[in-house]
């Protein structure tokens, strides 16, 4: 019986030598990428690891280790594992990939070479720093674009380890939650997230925004405040987990009792709901980014914050103030997976709509694209000082805008995926109702 890995493998390997066919080459080498020092500094950042080459195999610790890819043949991996007594090397290879592959263990990197000459032209991705005598990356834009537009629909193997991720990350947020009504400061609040995620800084897919009060109006607060406020009003966490390779992308907004930010956040909650119906296989995603602006527009207009009708307030872009990112984007082997503009895959690109730079997906919605929505309603100090110097201004209640500000802002951000027929799955909200029954 094949399982969904294998079926991953064996799709990866046919598209891989489709796309080498096409581009003229004979094999496709992946470097897993490097381990980098900081200037003048023996301190190692982070290692981030070549998502071409996590997208055969569930390696995200493997720098110095690379995959060659034959027409005909069982991917070669050359496993990088050095006999190092200050670290602790990859372990010794196990897992079902293993049966997958032809492996060869070097314990120095640059030993990897000599088992990476074969004949022919080679496509050989990687970062620069990857480079090894006569192994120079090349990273053909042609046959990057084909394999780039082809990541965006996944397989049924990376489905399950996208809702696992959902699955690991929904408990944190919870605990966050808890953290936040007990009044713990934002440090406290990220480490009741870890905790209850099992990860540490090191496994996040990337650095969790933990923002209470007006730290909320802050898209990518990257700070964790070890004191507590005097009043914890409001918190916005947008955080996600990993699973071999693969990210979840979730925030939640939660207040603490007051009436007006409570009503702010039934509104967004509803209209969030809403605009995940839409993912819907064929719907241009662009679309679903203008109808937000739409949504933000009511929501203001019916709170009062905006005392304009919604075309009004599209009219006079006023809605950017309040709303000014994009509604998601493809999530996948990275938080904002590649190939978003792609029209196709030969490198045209599907335009933004004018006026809305922020937006990260502007292709057409199919099968097996997973997106996330994720509409927002912020008061930014910057963006209302620019929006009280425009005509629109007269039609703001200042003194409501003052009063909400307190709380910084709402995002409510899901994981979906498309689906072929009907409506999307909706895998960050099963992952909460698993929780709950
Ligand atoms: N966590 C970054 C984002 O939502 O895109
Ligand atoms: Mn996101
Ligand atoms: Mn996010």
């Amino acid at each position: 019986m094949s399982t969904t890995y294998q079926q991953h493998l064996t799709l990866l390997q046919t598209q891989a030598e489709q796309a080498l066919a096409r581009c003229g080459f004979d094999a496709l080498l992946i470097a897993s990428g490097v381990e980098k020092l900081a200037f003048l500094d023996d301190r190692p950042y982070l290692f981030a690891p070549n998502p071409h080459f996590k997208h055969w195999l569930p390696l995200v610790n493997h720098p110095d280790s690379w995959l060659l890819i034959r027409p005909g043949h069982k991917p070669r991996l050359v496993y990088y594992q050095p006999d190092d007594f200050w670290h602790v090397p990859p372990a010794d290879p196990s897992g079902e990939w293993l049966a997958h592959v032809e492996l060869v263990l070097i314990q120095r990197a640059e030993d990897a070479a000599a088992h990476l000459q074969v004949p022919g032209r080679l496509a050989i991705i990687g970062e620069a720093d990857a480079a090894l005598a006569g192994v120079l990356p090349n990273n053909p834009p042609e046959l990057l674009n084909i394999l780039h537009y082809q990541r965006a629909y996944k397989t049924e193997y990376e489905l399950a380890q996208m809702r696992a991720a959902s699955r690991r990350a929904v408990p944190a947020h919870l605990a966050a939650r808890k953290a936040f009504l007990a009044g713990a400061s934002e440090l406290d609040i990220h480490r009741a997230y870890l905790a209850a995620s099992g990860h540490t800084d090191r496994d996040l897919p990337y650095t969790n925004i933990v923002g209470l009060n007006e730290h909320g109006a802050v898209l990518h607060y990257q700070y964790q405040d070890a004191q507590a406020p005097a009043e914890s009003r409001s918190l916005l966490i947008d955080a996600g987990a990993q699973v071999n390779g693969y990210a979840s992308d979730i925030t939640r907004t939660w207040g603490a009792g007051d009436a007006n930010f409570q009503a702010l956040l039934d509104a967004m909650e509803r209209a969030q709901l809403a605009l995940v119906d839409e993912v819907r296989a064929g719907v241009d995603y662009r679309s679903i980014h203008l109808s937000t602006h739409a949504k933000v527009a009511g929501i203001l207009q019916e709170l009062g914050v905006v005392k304009l009708s919604v075309e009004e307030q599209l009219a006079q872009r006023v809605t950017s103030t309040f709303f000014p990112h994009g509604i998601g984007h493809l999530i996948g082997l990275q938080v904002h997976d590649v190939g978003g503009f792609m029209a196709d895959d030969r490198g045209a690109v599907a335009p933004k709509p004018e006026g809305h730079p922020y937006l990260r997906l502007t292709r057409p919605l199919a099968a097996g694209m997973v997106v996330t929505i994720e509409p927002g309603l912020y008061f930014i100090p910057t963006l209302l000082d620019k929006l009280k110097a425009t005509p629109a201004a007269a039609a703001v209640d200042w003194s409501l805008v003052a009063q909400l500000s307190k709380f910084g802002g709402v995002r409510i951000e899901d994981d979906v995926v498309c689906r072929a027929q009907g409506g999307p799955e909706n895998m960050t909200r099963d992952a909460f109702a698993a929780l709950a029954s």
